[in-house]
């Protein structure tokens, strides 16, 4: 596969144009993405880029685009696991591809995502969790669902840069009620707010909101002094995350109404799919060009055994022919 720098991409300007320079730099000159880098963009007012990704294809291609966040979301489990939901996503099925991202990744920060049941115990369980995701998953830092204080705290406390995920939190989804749009009234602003200033004096570097209109996360964002991301949470947040598989068009099951699909790969890889199928089974591939050579003596060889029952390759007689 060729995978194009961003100076050969033609239309890199337009796609990046709103981007600060990193994104427009030759994917060699641009510098690793810090906690400084994130803390920087947000005090220039420059919106911070966010997407998933759960292996190191999909990371390579992320980190070559200039994101400068890739999350492993326990997402993992919709869209690449086919589980209905995020819940029965295990520790053992996050960290592997936490590697494969690192293995990828030159530029972006990785953020591990914190599965169901993997910090809900005790502060202890959450410490030895958070770093797995450090050690063993190589991230820069990991995300937790709800406004679950004394965990961040305690994660924090241990030396871990944490990311804190409020509003549509999934792997609460039945204590909210379903997959609800949050913070719909003043009212339950302030509760998300309240969650979110402790949240930040409890020591978390990054808070994402998700579902929620633009302005009840505009009001939260605009209180806060660290970087506040949305994912279906409006244009007045510091950046935007969205989910690899509905960017790409390679999630089938529903479309979130915050979700604009960039392209349908789904569709482009299904269509080579039947296509493959079809030559395949009409003798179109493979052809001469995909086979191997076999030199001219052996090949005399191998025609002269009677129990080769197969079909000699025609070009491969004709040689045989002009030699003999
Ligand atoms: O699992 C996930 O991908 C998420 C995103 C919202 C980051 O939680």
């Amino acid at each position: 596969m060729e995978i194009k720098s961003d100076n050969d991409t033609k239309d890199t300007k337009n796609l990046h144009s709103a981007t600060p320079a990193r994104a427009n730099l030759p994917t060699e000159e641009r510098q690793k993405v810090t906690i400084l880098t994130l803390q920087k963009q947000k005090k220039m007012k420059q919106k911070t880029v966010l997407v998933t990704a759960y292996d190191y294809p999909q990371a390579l291609l992320a980190d070559k685009a200039g994101v400068d966040v890739i999350i492993v979301g326990d997402s993992i489990g919709m869209t690449t696991y086919g589980y209905k939901t995020t819940l029965p996503v295990s520790m053992e099925e996050m960290i592997p591809q936490c590697k494969a991202v690192w293995r990828a990744t030159k530029h972006a920060f990785v953020i591990g995502d914190m599965p169901f049941m993997s910090y809900q115990e005790s502060n202890q369980q959450a410490i030895h969790n958070a770093g797995r995701f450090i050690k063993d998953g190589a991230c820069d830092a990991v995300k937790v669902e709800g406004a679950v204080i004394d965990r961040i705290k305690a994660i924090v406390d241990a030396g871990i840069v944490v990311m804190s995920h409020l509003g549509l939190t999934p792997q609460t989804r039945t204590k909210l009620g379903g997959y609800r749009v949050q913070g719909k009234t003043k009212e339950q602003a302030e509760i998300i707010l309240n969650q979110a200033l402790k949240l930040q004096e409890a020591g978390c570097s990054f808070l994402l909101l998700e579902a929620m209109p633009r302005e009840s996360a505009g009001f939260i964002a605009g209180q806060l002094h660290i970087p506040v991301y949305g994912i279906g949470a409006g244009d007045q947040v510091d950046g935007q995350l969205v989910i690899m598989h509905d960017l790409i068009g390679m999630f089938f099951e529903f479309k979130s109404k915050f979700v604009k699909r960039y392209c349908e790969a789904g569709k482009i890889i299904q269509d080579a799919l039947i296509e493959y199928t079809h030559e395949v089974r009409t003798g179109r591939f493979p052809t001469s060009e995909h086979f191997y050579e076999i030199n001219d003596e052996e090949l005399e060889k191998l025609l002269g055994d009677h129990r080769w029952k197969y079909t000699i390759i025609e070009e491969k007689e004709k040689k045989i022919k002009a030699v003999s």
